[in-house]
């Protein structure tokens, strides 16, 4: 199994050592419960670079739900097990007081893009992430970071921040990874009931057939309440969203005169999923 870390002083020692070298290193920051999505991007990271950290932090500055945080998969046996094979050089996992010593007391906050969406429906959560996310950056100082398009709002907003503060890093967008029946693949999958997994998918069918309506001119409106109202027989509890945005500022459309994503969060037995899909190709 590859080396674990878990304090920034050993983090530094290593990292050092490999810039000395000339190598390129790439971080995939994740909280764990590690699935094929992110082993994707860990693939993807070996590819590009020649060392490899990957940051397992359950962080809790981006929860705004207490028993969501509570209940969140900790798995890091099996987290450790599934990078053996790609050969990482090092996983990084910090406890609280590594990343949030006593008297921390800075937030990293984008503006703009985190006024819609996830940014709405869950207060504070983007200052967590970018707060986190700048820290990994500069712990790790790699060159390269990958993240998933599942989190397709999270994406823009690091990249965002990573320009803005002027820290020398490249964000790679990485596409997202589904289980054979279409459900995004999701460490909160895991909290899913045997019943619920069955009524997962819906969701990416939904969308599916709302980006193929749109894509040929149908009009949104009609085709997104006839979706949340099949969602809701189906057995999902509440739709929080379900629009269509530009792909580069999330700006609202409501037809695809530019590149366009198709976004959705909704409840089901107690889980919340998110799920995006591009319109057209
Ligand atoms: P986590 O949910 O563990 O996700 C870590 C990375 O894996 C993110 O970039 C996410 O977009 C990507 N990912 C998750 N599911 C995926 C899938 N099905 N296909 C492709 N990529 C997928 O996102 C976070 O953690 C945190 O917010 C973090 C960035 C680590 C900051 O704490």
């Amino acid at each position: 199994t590859p080396p674990i870390i878990r304090t920034l002083a050993e983090l530094r020692a290593e990292t050092i050592q490999w810039l000395r070298a000339g190598e390129k290193i790439g971080v995939v920051p994740t909280m764990g419960a590690l699935h094929d999505g992110h082993l994707s991007l860990v693939q993807a990271a070996k590819e590009r670079c020649d060392r490899v950290i990957v940051t397992i932090f359950v962080n809790p500055k981006q929860f705004n739900n207490p028993a969501d945080l509570e209940n969140y998969p900790r798995t890091e046996k099996d987290d450790a097990r599934k990078l053996a094979r790609f050969n990482v050089d090092a996983v990084y996992v910090p406890d609280g007081d590594q990343m949030y010593p006593e008297r921390f007391a800075t937030t990293v906050s984008v503006d703009g893009l985190t006024d819609v969406m996830e940014g709405t429906h869950r207060p504070g959560h983007f200052d967590g992430v970018a707060t986190v996310v700048s820290k990994l950056f500069l712990q790790t100082m790699a060159s390269d970071a990958f993240f998933g398009e599942k989190d397709f709002q999270q994406l823009l907003v690091v990249r965002r921040m990573a320009r803005d503060l002027d820290i020398p890093i490249t964000v790679h967008g990485c596409p997202t990874i589904r289980e054979i029946d279409g459900l995004a693949m999701s460490s909160r999958n895991l909290l899913l009931s045997d019943r619920a997994r069955v009524t997962a998918p819906r969701l990416f069918e939904e969308m599916e057939g709302l980006a193929e309506g749109v894509a040929k001119g149908e009009a949104f409106g009609p085709l997104q309440s006839a979706a949340i109202k099949r969602l809701e027989t189906a057995g999902f509890t509440k739709v929080e969203y379900l629009e269509m945005r530009a792909q580069d500022d999330l700006s609202y459309l409501e037809k695809p005169t530019r590149p366009a994503r198709l976004f959705a969060a909704a409840h089901l037995a107690g889980v919340r999923l998110i799920d995006n899909i591009a319109i057209g190709d």
